[in-house]
């Protein structure tokens, strides 16, 4: 094998790459990272029209993009699209499995369909994807797969329970996947990023004193941006990341490591 160099490593240049929840913040942040170190990225979200729209914006970048528009809590779904994928392109090289959303609520308030809604979205999709698309990157010896924690999966947060539950488990799901399929070309990491400015903590950001309380609470002192993800994104869905595998990465502008 040739020598690696850092242009060869970064490369995901012939690599097929799905990514859920990629119509809009971090999944569009990483979904166009892997598009511009030449992947072919198809973006994974529940409204087609959105979809195509983002899939236009990379091609007119000059990049290789599709869409696979379905709902991830649906398991004949997925693998109908991953099936699709594979028949169109080739291969699934990568999966990250980002799509989740939170249901905030006060704890005694959460019912049992909130439960299972925000476990569904936001761990049981990731291990139902992960199994359907692990099965053609054992066959054929090469995988990356990627799962989208939270600081939350180690510090809690009231009124936010479902999640923080979720994300510890996801984790969980990237350190047993990964022991299991080490012999078979497949790395299966995590990140954890911090507190982001996107979407699904608009409501959280509007309430009184919450936006500078995040802001005090990290040492870097500004929330993160998608553009944040895009080095880790790149790392951990190539060759550059070859020997680790069940590991971590906390993005969080240094939140979790003080007091
Ligand atoms: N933002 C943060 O501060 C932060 C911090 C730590 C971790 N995270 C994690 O980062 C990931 C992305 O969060 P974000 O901030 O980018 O959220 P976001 O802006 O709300 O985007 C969520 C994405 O998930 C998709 N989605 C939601 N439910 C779906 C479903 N059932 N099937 C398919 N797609 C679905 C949405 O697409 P459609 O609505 O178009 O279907 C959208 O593309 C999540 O896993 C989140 O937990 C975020």
């Amino acid at each position: 094998m040739d020598q690696p160099t850092p242009q060869t490593l970064f490369s995901l240049a012939g690599r097929v790459a799905l990514v859920t929840g990629a119509s809009r913040g971090l999944g569009w942040g990483m979904a166009r990272a892997l598009a511009g170190a030449g992947a072919r990225v198809v973006l994974n979200g529940r409204d087609p029209a959105t979809l195509a729209a983002r899939q236009a914006e990379i091609e007119a970048a000059g990049g290789l993009a599709d869409v696979a528009a379905f709902d991830v809590r649906d398991r004949q779904a997925g693998d109908a699209a991953i099936d699709a994928i594979v028949a169109r392109h080739g291969a699934l090289d990568i999966l990250v499995n980002n799509a989740a959303f939170g249901v905030p609520r006060d704890f005694f308030d959460i019912s049992d369909d909130d439960w299972r809604l925000s476990l569904d979205v936001a761990l049981d999709a990731c291990f139902r994807l992960s199994q359907k698309a692990a099965a053609g990157m054992a066959a054929r010896g090469w995988g990356r797969i990627v799962m989208i924690s939270s600081v939350n999966a180690r510090i809690g947060r009231a009124t936010n329970t479902p999640y923080i539950t979720a994300k510890a488990g996801l984790e969980g799901l990237t350190r047993g996947m990964a022991a299991e399929l080490a012999t078979r070309g497949i790395t299966v990491n995590a990140i954890a990023p911090g507190y982001m400015a996107t979407d699904i903590n608009t409501v959280f950001r509007a309430q009184p004193g919450r936006y500078d309380w995040i802001l005090n609470r990290t040492p870097m002192k500004r929330w993160g941006t998608a553009d944040d993800l895009m080095g880790a994104t790149l790392f951990l869905c190539s060759d550059a990341s070859a020997f680790m595998t069940g590991q971590v990465m906390v993005i969080d502008g240094g939140m979790t490591v003080v007091i």
